[in-house]
């Protein structure tokens, strides 16, 4: 049933590293704030705040989008949602801006007023042909860093800055210059989940969707990995390259264990399991498919189960269930914090004052942007 469970779990790593094997050091400049600079909402006029009532019009106009979520979003919930759905449609216009949002966005944003949506890889890609001037980024900190990396012209916006991400937060640039003194010679890959500090050190990214291939296409035997240790050890169990690997994790995946999906499979033998790369070993063992949020999706679309459990955040089962209602998700509910502080209020707040905007100092970005487009130009 499992598959795979030994090749993975024989799968070592050829090294793991934290701050505390350099100091510590590096952490204490990581998250210096930019003060003092003229930003979109100095430039921007504030339009007026819409009226956010549930009225016979707003409705009508939202009546097709409330549709998509229907399965997801109960009908007693939806006026209080449907007011700002519209005004942020119709702000959206207003500003020239589109929405970009992430597969664990909640249904109402993900469905209902987003105008593109994805893993982290489609984000990025979709971002480099973005022609509005404004993109609102639905998603964390670093998504939309990357967005603003890949458009530098453009205004990039993310509804709540706080919204960070554990493993972005678990390296900064200087521990990868850090390692490279350690390790000289030997090219080092950032998962997307990283600062722009960081990307700017690395000689390409990856995501979940292309880790394996990232790391072959290098043609080195050993590779840095950073900053997450589960990815690193699932890429490991798939390629002959030796990965070193950093000791971040994500705090959302790193809660799942195979006990608790061994219980699943104990109350139904029949459900199937799938499992995003960021979980532990002993979770991805346990499942039947394991790939990003993009692949889960795709798999699900594909295979029909009639149950399935997502051993991943939360709403992105929601998402799915939306689009196909027929399937039984089973629900370990791990919600992503950083994820969940994008809501529809901010999301209006943003479009209204031109808020909170993220900047990527030029030089960083420069080279950031190399490591990024290396990746999205790698050939299938
Ligand atoms: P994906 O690239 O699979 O969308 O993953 C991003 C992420 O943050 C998962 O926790
Ligand atoms: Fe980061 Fe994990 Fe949240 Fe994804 S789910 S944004 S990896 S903390």
């Amino acid at each position: 049933m499992a598959v795979e469970t030994s090749t993975f779990e024989k799968t070592a790593l050829a090294g793991l590293y934290g701050p505390e094997d350099f100091g510590g050091l590096a952490h204490k400049n990581a998250n210096a704030a930019v003060r003092g600079r003229i930003t979109a909402e100095d430039r921007a006029r504030a339009l007026p705040m819409p009226s956010l009532e549930w009225t016979p019009e707003v409705e009508r106009a939202t009546a097709h989008l409330y549709e998509r979520v229907k399965a997801v979003i109960p009908p007693v919930e939806w006026p209080f949602m449907a007011p700002y759905v519209k005004a942020i449609n119709e702000l959206k216009r207003e500003r020239n801006a589109v929405i970009l949002a992430h597969n664990y966005q909640t249904p109402e944003i993900f469905n209902c007023v987003s105008d593109i949506v994805g893993d982290s890889l489609k984000l990025a890609i979709e971002a480099t042909k973005v022609k509005a001037d404004v993109i609102v980024q639905c998603g964390v900190h670093f998504m939309a860093e990357t967005s603003k990396i890949l458009n530098p012209s453009k205004t990039v916006l993310i509804p709540d800055s706080r919204a960070g991400c554990s493993l972005a937060s678990s390296i900064t640039g200087e521990d990868v210059r850090l390692l490279r003194e350690r390790f000289p010679g030997v090219p080092v890959v950032a998962y997307v989940n990283t600062s722009a500090d960081v990307k700017a050190e690395v000689d390409i990214c990856c995501t979940s969707s292309n880790a394996v291939q990232v790391v072959e296409s290098l043609g080195s035997d050993t590779v840095i990995m950073v900053p997450d240790q589960y990815l690193a050890k699932y890429v490991a169990s798939k390629t002959k390259v030796k990965i070193i690997a950093w000791k971040g994790a994500c705090e959302v995946h790193e809660r799942f264990t195979g006990d608790e999906l061994r219980s699943y499979r104990e109350a139904d033998p029949s459900v199937q399991i799938i499992a995003h790369p960021e979980c532990p070993p002993d979770v991805i063992a346990e499942a039947d498919f394991t790939g990003s949020t993009a692949h889960m999706i795709d798999w699900v679309r594909k295979n029909h189960p009639q149950r399935v459990v997502m051993v991943t955040e939360c709403s992105m089962a929601d998402n799915v269930q939306a689009e196909l209602p027929q399937i039984e998700f089973v629900k370990p509910c791990n919600l992503c914090p950083h994820m969940k502080r994008i809501t529809l209020p901010k999301i209006l707040d943003s479009l209204i004052y031109m808020r909170e905007e993220v900047t990527v100092d030029p030089m960083i970005a420069e080279k950031a942007r190399r490591s990024v487009e290396r990746m999205i130009n790698l050939k299938n």
